[in-house]
């Protein structure tokens, strides 16, 4: 009985830390993928393109993920978009070469900002 509930205190801790984890490299490479020089998160970064800071509550992780690889898909390049009261041209550039696991890490951490 000790021992299972000693496990089961393990497990969790194993979970929290992974899922720690999995959230810290999303937000580096946010940085070291060069996102945060159009996008601010949280008062950090720049203006080029919207504030990123709560987009997770209106995209869902696949939107996001075709967003990186794909933008024209969303937003046709160089046109006018209106995106949280602000206007902008767009011009993300696409990211389709991004190995799975870093796009996979990414969307997921946007998808964390609610
Ligand atoms: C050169 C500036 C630039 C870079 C670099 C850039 N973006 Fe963007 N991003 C924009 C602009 C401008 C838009 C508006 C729509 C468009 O251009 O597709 C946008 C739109 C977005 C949106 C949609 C926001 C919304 O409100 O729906 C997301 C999500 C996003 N970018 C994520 C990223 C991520 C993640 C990266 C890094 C891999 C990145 N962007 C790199 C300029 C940029």
């Amino acid at each position: 009985m000790k021992k299972s509930i000693s496990a089961l205190f393990i497990a969790a801790a194993l979970i929290f830390s992974a899922t720690t984890v999995f959230a810290a490299s999303g937000s580096s490479l946010f940085s070291s993928e060069g996102c945060i020089a159009c996008h601010a998160v949280n008062g950090q970064g720049g203006s080029v393109g919207p504030d990123l800071s709560h987009v997770g509550s209106k995209r869902s992780l696949s939107w996001l993920k075709t967003q990186i690889t794909n933008p024209d898909a969303h937003f046709a390049a160089e046109t006018n978009v209106f995106l949280n009261g602000k206007s902008y041209t767009a011009i993300m550039p696409s990211h389709k070469h991004m190995a799975a696991a870093k796009l996979n890490a990414l969307a997921a951490y946007l998808e964390s900002l609610k």
